[in-house]
């Protein structure tokens, strides 16, 4: 069987800044750009031109410094943005426009106020105008997980009909669950056959208000999505959007049931994310897949126990595959003598059995009152004749 190719969509400097707390002067967004190049992203989203000036600013210096992935400028389905989005990626190598336009019911009567026929000859008009101005047209009916299944597949087919070379079903309310979002895909292609003949891609764009984001994306390319977009650390409108990060080291940790390949370098993931952290206002949470401070980190006896005689007993992918500099035997109250030991001979202190014993009982009742046991303290509780060794 063939492998195939997932491309990697990064909407952080899009989707992701559109979020409280996250948002990027031109100078930040480069910096991002820059490592996302590193980190081997297909198609960067770099903003969306007719937002503002400094968003187009930024779109535009991107395509001058950044050469390999494809940059894309989102844009509504009128004729000014998707003007503004061209200008903005013209000098790109490869530049991508990306047309949204809502399929709900729910949002075309409250938000838009247009019916189903107008939106239907809104996509085509505005499809066929972005395909004059760029070879490559992405096309996202919003709120396709809410919207009417015979609507949607119908204004599919009129994207595609215009010449959409990637057409993207986002859940842009977090509302779909993995089966669900996966039948999506397999109806699309069933019953629009020009999708798999002409070469379209499908893609995914996941949020996660029900934290099943980058489940629902694993779910998508199993079912046939061959781009999936995401964002660094989850970033993204309100509970985020699928993590990249989560994403790609799913699909390489269980390469024996997606089968598919991807351009992410792996070990890339963590100082990427230490790069966004470092440039918006928050780090992920300490228990954050992958990424978070506690990702490789175990405080309990059992596991440090087994960690020791074998990471793969309580890790199932090491640090250094994605990035993080290593595991972390944390010491705390549930922390056991091995690790104790351990961490010790790491600063230099070799211990017989009835001095370890000594010191352990030490080492607990500073643990019962400590929440963080550090270094120093260790030493601190260690008798002055062992010390002086
Ligand atoms: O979540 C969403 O629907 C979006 C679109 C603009 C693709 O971000
Ligand atoms: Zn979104």
């Amino acid at each position: 069987m063939t492998t195939k190719h997932v491309a990697f969509f990064d909407t952080t400097l899009r989707d992701g800044e559109q979020s409280p707390g996250c948002s990027m002067t031109t100078q930040e967004k480069l910096t991002m750009a820059h490592a996302l190049e590193d980190l081997g992203v297909d198609i960067i989203e770099a903003g969306f031109a007719m937002a503002s000036e400094g968003d187009f600013a930024a779109i535009a210096t991107i395509t001058q410094a950044v050469r390999r992935p494809k940059i894309a400028s989102l844009a509504r389905a009128k004729q000014e943005d998707i003007e503004m989005a061209a200008r903005a990626v013209q000098f790109a190598d490869r530049p991508r426009i990306h047309v949204f336009l809502a399929s709900s019911d729910l949002h075309l009567e409250y938000k838009l106020k247009i019916s189903r026929q107008e939106a239907l000859d809104r996509t085509a008009e505005s499809v066929r105008l972005a395909r004059s101005l760029v070879d490559d047209v992405e096309f996202s009916p919003e709120d396709a997980t809410r919207s009417d299944r015979d609507f949607l597949v119908e204004m599919v087919r009129v994207a595609v009909e215009a010449g959409a070379t990637t057409i993207n079903m986002p859940d842009t309310v977090g509302y779909t669950t993995p089966a669900e979002y996966g039948k999506m895909f397999r109806d699309v292609r069933e019953r629009i056959p020009a999708v798999d003949a002409q070469g379209v891609i499908l893609s995914s764009h996941c949020h996660d208000d029900l934290g099943l984001a980058a489940a629902n994306s694993l779910a998508a390319i199993e079912a046939g999505a061959r781009q999936v977009e995401c964002t660094i650390n989850g970033i993204g409108e309100r509970a985020g959007n699928a993590a990249l990060e989560e994403i790609a080291a799913a699909l390489y940790v269980r390469a024996d049931y997606y089968n598919v390949e991807t351009g992410i370098k792996l070990d890339q993931l963590y100082p990427t994310s230490q790069v966004l952290g470092n440039i918006i206002t928050f780090k992920p949470s300490p228990n954050k897949a992958i990424v978070g401070a506690n990702a490789f980190a175990h405080e309990s006896g059992i596991h440090q126990h087994g960690m020791l005689a074998n990471p793969l007993c309580y890790e199932i992918m090491t640090p250094s595959l994605v990035g993080v500099p290593k595991t972390n035997l944390v010491l705390g109250k549930h922390s056991g003598r091995a690790a104790l030991r351990h961490r010790l001979e790491e600063l230099g202190f070799s211990l017989d059995r009835d001095e370890l014993q000594h010191t352990y009982y030490r080492f607990v009742a500073l643990a019962d009152r400590k929440k963080n046991v550090y270094d120093q303290d260790l030493i601190g509780i260690l008798p002055d004749e062992i010390r002086a060794r």
